[in-house]
């Protein structure tokens, strides 16, 4: 078994501009689904995987992420002194989550180049990249067994899911063989094909486990799909170099990149909780039987 990855990158630096207005003047990552920000589930996810040193990669307008997980020296002393405990652990609990650094991306010129900005952070390591705008569900962690490959192979490890055919130009793409139940080995990737030109159904969902190769191959690629720097086409390039698996979600993840895929988010994230599921399940049933 090899070292595990023990560094996460949460590329965070994108305009948001599907989700305007709400994200002009703040991050999309910031925008709350029931009671925390889309970041702070990432977040939560890699510390559970065992990726406790994180590094977002911002950009401008980016300041309320850097707030979030520092620690609030004033709203403690608030909560402590009005004996509001609860909120209190709340709040520290946050800021105890990880170790978590910052670097800006300066021009976001695509994910691809969000990525190459880890590069001095990561060093010669392998590491995990969290995409915020794909939630995944606790109850169905995939991060998990991309890490155990990624030990048993020291390969370079892809989330994939299968999308329907209309849907498969929103995403990477690959062609593979199957290797075993829930795993496969990529032959060929590329970034939002049109449908007819898809190698496959299979989309790449936004968890990656790479080798530091993957910096040497983002030195060479050039503008691709829509004129950005693409992580698509730097993985392309490691496949010459060693192979890389993908790994199968089948169930539990959220896209909140888009208004309708957030607001089915925010409901079903909703619903899977203890506290607030029941209560709101009937708030719902209340509201589609009006609609009938
Ligand atoms: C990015 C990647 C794409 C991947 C997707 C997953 O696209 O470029 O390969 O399939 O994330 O969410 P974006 O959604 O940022 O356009």
């Amino acid at each position: 078994m090899h070292d595990l990855p023990r560094k996460a990158v949460i590329p965070a630096a994108g305009l948001g501009t599907r989700l305007l207005p709400a994200t002009k003047a703040q991050p999309k990552e910031m925008l709350p689904l029931v009671d925390r920000p889309a970041i702070q589930y990432i977040i939560e996810e890699a510390v559970t995987a065992g990726l406790n040193d994180i590094l977002v990669i911002t950009g401008r307008s980016k300041r309320s992420i850097e707030d979030h997980f520092d620690k609030s020296v004033e709203l403690e002393t608030y909560l402590e002194a009005n004996h509001k405990f609860e909120e209190l652990e709340i709040v520290r609990s946050i800021s105890d989550l990880a170790e978590v650094h910052y670097v800006r991306q300066g021009e976001p010129l695509g994910l691809g180049h969000a990525v190459a900005s880890a590069r001095q952070h990561i060093s010669n390591e392998a590491f995990a990249v969290l995409l915020a705008d794909d939630i995944i569900s606790e109850n169905h962690p995939i991060l998990p067994k991309m890490m155990e490959l990624y030990g048993e192979t020291e390969c370079s490890v892809l989330a994939l899911m299968e999308v329907p055919s209309a849907d498969i130009s929103l995403y990477g793409c690959v062609a593979y063989e199957e290797v075993k139940d829930g795993v496969v080995t990529i032959s060929q990737i590329v970034e939002k094909p049109d449908p007819e030109e898809a190698p496959s159904n299979l989309a790449v969902i936004g968890r990656y486990v790479f080798t530091p190769n993957i910096f040497s191959c983002l030195d060479h690629i050039t503008p691709g799909r829509n004129g950005e720097l693409q992580l698509t086409d730097a993985i392309s390039l490691l496949l010459e170099e060693q192979p890389v698996y993908g790994c199968l979600i089948t169930e539990g993840r959220f896209d909140v990149g888009t208004k309708i895929d957030y607001l089915k988010a925010i409901v079903e994230l909703a619903l899977m909780r203890e506290d607030l599921g029941p209560a709101f399940k009937e708030i719902l049933q209340e509201i589609v039987s009006k609609m009938n």
